[in-house]
């Protein structure tokens, strides 16, 4: 089989943004798998409006170029790795709006993650995973959490270093764990649609 393509998606899109430093790190992880092609897909090259279609693309095809060039993007992949920020206790407004403005792109597909926030951003991802069901999408159980003492060693913002590979001991494993299950599920599908 061909290799898997997977997007690497940054889910926040503030001017400020730590979400740049777990995106370049887990793509790096991703890339060193055989198994894998990964690039990185930035929600800040598709402005996309709030959903303002008639419905989702499963019914009707959406009007906005820019909604219609994002899901180019997204059906051209095998799976993804969203790179979550937590805002509020779930994911960001961005990375709703862009899942919401695809449908049938997202189906059948894989999904892994870089979540970071005081509690490794484990409750955004819980909302993703919830969101992921609706969308007809398969997570992997493992994903990389970047938490506590960890994100505030590395985050520029708290003073950190902006180096993953200071806590590089604590996030490999879980790296691995997630990309080797993002590999099962996402070749597994990719075998399942044809
Ligand atoms: C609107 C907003 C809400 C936030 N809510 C949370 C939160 O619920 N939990 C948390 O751990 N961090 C929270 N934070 C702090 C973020 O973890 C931190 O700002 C992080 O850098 C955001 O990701 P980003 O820089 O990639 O946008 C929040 C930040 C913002 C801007």
């Amino acid at each position: 089989m061909s290799k898997l393509k997977i997007a690497v998606i940054i889910g926040s899109t503030r001017p400020t943004r730590f979400a740049d430093i777990p995106a370049k790190w887990i793509l790096d992880q991703a890339n060193a798998v055989p198994e894998i092609e990964a690039e990185i897909v930035d929600l800040r090259d598709f402005p996309l409006p709030f959903f303002d279609e008639a419905a989702s693309n499963l019914w009707a095809p959406s009007q906005n170029e820019v909604a219609v060039a994002w899901q180019k993007k997204i059906a051209s992949y095998d799976g993804y790795i969203f790179v979550v920020a937590e805002y509020n206790h779930s994911i960001t407004g961005a990375l709703k709006n862009a899942l919401d403005q695809s449908y049938v792109d997202w189906n059948k597909k894989a999904f892994g993650a870089i979540a970071y926030g005081a509690m490794g951003g484990a409750r955004a991802l819980e909302h993703l995973r919830a969101i992921g069901i609706e969308l007809h999408m398969a997570s992997t159980r493992s994903a990389v959490h970047i938490a506590t003492g960890d994100f505030f060693k590395v985050h520029p913002g708290f003073g950190g270093s902006g180096n993953l590979a200071d806590i590089e001991a604590s996030i490999a494993p879980s790296a691995k764990a997630m990309l080797e299950e993002l590999v099962f599920w996402a070749g597994a599908a990719k075998a399942a649609r044809g």
